[in-house]
């Protein structure tokens, strides 16, 4: 018999099926024995009756989360034990006959429960099991069709897909990058893209015109609730626009998207306020101020879009950086400031973010397409010629060759998910979260690895020094 999913069950009243799944809970009143059956679709409560004798026996036996076949009739309930708050609260499967397909040990933890009572070292560990709890179904669920919104709405505005390496060569945006040995060639790593940011704007040098990706990345820096160290972002470039035709594009694109999947949410201002960085920090003091009218309200969503920021600042050894990455053109207001390099600290890029109830929702610039400004600012950042030509030749070199202008954006994926699912921390959206300290406790990662493998890779441990821990 072919298998029925349990939300196909209300057009199978009176009929005969095969459903398969797992015991969600086990009700035993002696004669009748009542068990919620759950699959990928949904839930539904079947009853094991005494003339059944066999499926009877086993049902006697079966225990929370044991994996079942089931044959049984789809009954309509009587009106009396209808259960109208509840999904197929008005059917029940009356079992002819019940399969064991597996056995389970009682669970570590209560799977349906919404799981913010246990420890989320042991949730982590048994992450297979944690996400068997319908609030963490539902997260991962929401995420997917928030992605799929995205790429569909990418793909309708003549955006292509591009995937871009992950082992490359390391891009300056600010964090400590993940590195990888090469075995080839002792004393050379790859290392694990903070971003795609370069890729996307070579992808523009090669005439792509409109890219994006939903793009891994990885940063190794000190994880808490908004961040992970690898995360995703909903990655895109484009050429030939300005900062307006970028805002813009993204305005639509959330707005769509609220109205799409989440058309109880009510975004507080629309068009998005704007503010600029000087303006926000004056008035907010932060560059990601939360602007909800009521924050008790789940369904509120105050987006912002907070624009000119610096693009230069100082690290905390008093040395030059970039404020966001190196890659950001300069408005044309500060140009004369920053060519001739005075009061670098009040020059201000075409760079833009997207908040949305005091998160720090996305980033982007209008990018520099010229190889002479790119030079000034790495020489501003006190990159020597060597040092530039040894860690960006490629950049300035493809500028030499018909670059377009051009800009683009990075929406976070998980922290957009995990504000519109109204979760405390983007760990309770990601499938596979690492804990604070970047481990992965279901796996065990970080972990050791042969001594073959060092010898190959030429690799040895020094220890730690003590200063470092
Ligand atoms: P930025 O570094 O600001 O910009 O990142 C863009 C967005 O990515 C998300 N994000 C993170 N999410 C989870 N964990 C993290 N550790 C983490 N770090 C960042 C945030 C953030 O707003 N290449 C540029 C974009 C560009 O200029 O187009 C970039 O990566 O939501």
């Amino acid at each position: 018999m072919k298998r029925t999913y349990i939300k196909d069950l209300q057009q199978a009243v009176g009929e005969t099926v095969m459903v398969y799944g797992w015991i969600d809970v086990r009700r035993d009143h002696g004669k009748l024995i009542f068990l919620d059956l759950r699959d990928m679709s949904g839930k539904v409560q079947a009853v094991a009756l005494p003339n059944h004798t066999e499926a009877h026996e086993i049902a006697g036996r079966v225990r929370s989360e044991w994996v079942i076949q089931a044959e049984a009739t789809v009954n309509k309930r009587p009106a009396k034990m209808v259960s109208a708050d509840e999904a197929n609260g008005d059917i029940e499967l009356e079992l002819t006959k019940l399969i064991v397909l597996n056995e389970a040990e009682t669970p570590p933890f209560d799977v349906r429960s919404d799981g913010r009572e246990i420890s989320e070292d042991v949730r982590l560990k048994y992450r297979y099991l944690d996400l068997r709890r319908p609030r963490m179904q539902k997260n991962i669920r929401a995420r997917d069709r928030i992605i799929t919104f995205f790429r569909d709405y990418m793909h309708r505005h003549d955006f292509v897909e591009i995937e871009t390496p992950i082992m490359m060569k390391g891009t300056p945006e600010g964090s400590r990058e993940y590195v990888v040995p090469s075995r080839l060639e002792h004393g050379k790593f790859y290392v694990l893209p903070q971003s795609p940011q370069q890729f996307k704007q070579l992808s523009m040098v090669a005439g792509f015109e409109k890219y994006f990706q939903i793009a891994r990345c990885f940063r190794d820096e000190d994880t808490r609730g908004d961040r992970q160290p690898e995360f995703t972002q909903l990655d895109f470039e484009m050429s030939f626009v300005t900062q307006e035709d970028i805002l813009q594009y993204t305005e639509a694109m959330f707005t769509e998207l609220i109205r799409a999947l989440y058309p109880n949410k009510r975004i507080t201002t629309a068009p998005f306020p704007r503010l600029t960085y000087a303006e926000s920090m004056k008035q907010y003091g932060s560059d990601k101020p939360d602007l909800r009218e009521n924050k008790q309200d789940p369904d509120e969503l105050a987006f912002a879009w907070i624009v000119d920021f610096p693009m230069f600042e100082k690290d905390e050894d008093g040395n030059i950086q970039a404020a966001h990455h190196p890659f950001c053109s300069i408005k044309d207001e500060d140009r004369d400031k920053f060519m001739t390099g005075q009061d670098l600290l009040s020059v201000r890029a075409n760079s833009y973010d997207l908040v949305l109830n005091g998160y720090e929702l996305s980033s982007g610039s209008i990018r520099i397409h010229q190889a002479e400004m790119q030079q000034k600012v790495f020489e501003y950042l006190n990159i020597s010629p060597e040092e530039q030509r040894a860690k960006f030749g490629h950049m300035l070199d493809a500028f030499k060759f018909g670059t377009p202008p051009h800009g683009g954006f990075a929406p976070g994926i998980d922290r957009t998910v995990m504000l519109l699912e109204n979760e405390p921390n983007i760990r309770e959206v990601i499938a596979f979260a690492k804990t604070g300290e970047g481990k992965d406790l279901m796996m065990g990662a970080p972990s050791e690895i042969s001594e073959k493998q060092y010898r190959e890779l030429g690799l040895k441990i020094v220890e730690k020094p003590a200063k470092q821990k």
